[in-house]
């Protein structure tokens, strides 16, 4: 992934330089670039050819940076520690951190149109609109708008499940789904096996976020441990304590397993995945 993106971002002496720079700091260097793995799994099912999933990977990648350049801002988390180096607008300055993030996002999409996904230019327009979805106003960006407006709230559990969801949620999902696109056409059932896999894989990622936030040191995370008490954020562990924010974590994991077992071998690294979003220490 790392060569892959930074093949197919802008050429770094082009015009304007800084910028540029301040996209591949973002991007490249770090991360544990699980969207794109779990796009990899995805296409596994499908057999999906290798070319399109790099595209699709590195759409959702630079999405994936560019939602955590803006979350680190200080008018939102106000972070200094990201990836184990300091934030985009510590290292830069705060208006080449929010450029640099829109800049990745049209990229993305630029990616997306650019390059051929799917046999069917009709497939390929709906992946492009689930992908949109995901990344807006009804999807991550959304979900972030209800984080910033939770803070000091006390949420019930179907209120921070919601914006578990939309915040790490949909992107997560959109990287099954359109991973699975890039390849044979699936049935109905099949195409909701793999989503209710997704759903439940990415509300587990958030769930444990929380968790290595609270139990986990700065060290290790790269970024800065015990940041969401601080803040006053809702978060899982806030409201149902760390064991029990790990069952949950538990019960989505052999939820996602259930979903994807119909597949047999073919869905063996998506389950190696939910397994590893589920028990990792970063
Ligand atoms: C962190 O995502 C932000 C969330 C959505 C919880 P990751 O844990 O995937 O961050 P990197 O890409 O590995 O740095
Ligand atoms: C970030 O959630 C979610 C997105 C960036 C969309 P967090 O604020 O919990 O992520 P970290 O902990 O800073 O990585
Ligand atoms: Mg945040
Ligand atoms: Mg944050
Ligand atoms: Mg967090």
């Amino acid at each position: 992934m790392e060569a892959v993106i930074a093949d197919l971002l802008p050429p770094l002496r082009a015009a304007p330089a800084r910028l540029h720079d301040a996209m591949r700091y973002a991007s490249l260097g770090g991360g544990k670039r699980v969207r794109p793995m779990l796009a990899f799994a995805a296409g596994l099912v499908t057999n999906a050819e290798a070319k399109r999933l790099e595209v699709v990977a590195t759409a959702l990648e630079l999405i994936h940076a560019y939602s955590l350049v803006h979350d680190d801002l200080p008018c939102m988390d106000d972070d200094t520690l990201r990836r184990g180096k300091p934030t985009l607008h510590v290292e830069f300055d705060e208006a080449t951190a929010l450029l640099a993030g829109d800049a990745l996002q049209s990229h993305a999409f630029g990616l997306l149109a650019e390059h051929r996904l799917a046999d069917d230019p009709a497939v390929q327009l709906e992946m492009i609109r689930h992908f949109a979805q995901a990344c807006g106003s009804r999807g991550m960006a959304g979900g972030q708008a209800i984080d910033l407006e939770s803070v000091g709230k006390a949420l019930s559990l179907p209120e921070l499940e919601n914006m578990h969801i939309h915040k790490t949620g949909a992107l997560i999902r959109a990287s099954v789904l359109l991973g699975a696109r890039c390849g044979d056409p699936l049935a109905q059932a099949d195409l909701d096996r793999l989503d209710r896999y997704a759903k439940c894989v990415g509300l587990a990622f958030q769930v444990v976020d929380d968790i290595l936030d609270e139990e986990s040191d700065s060290t290790t995370l790269g970024k800065t441990a015990g940041k969401d008490k601080e803040a006053g954020k809702p978060t899982y562990t806030s409201l149902m304590g760390i064991p029990g924010a790990k069952r949950f974590a538990g019960e989505l994991l052999a939820d996602a397993q259930a979903a994807i077992a119909p597949f047999g071998p073919r869905a063996g690294r998506l389950a190696e995945l939910a397994d590893f979003i589920v028990k990792r220490n970063r």
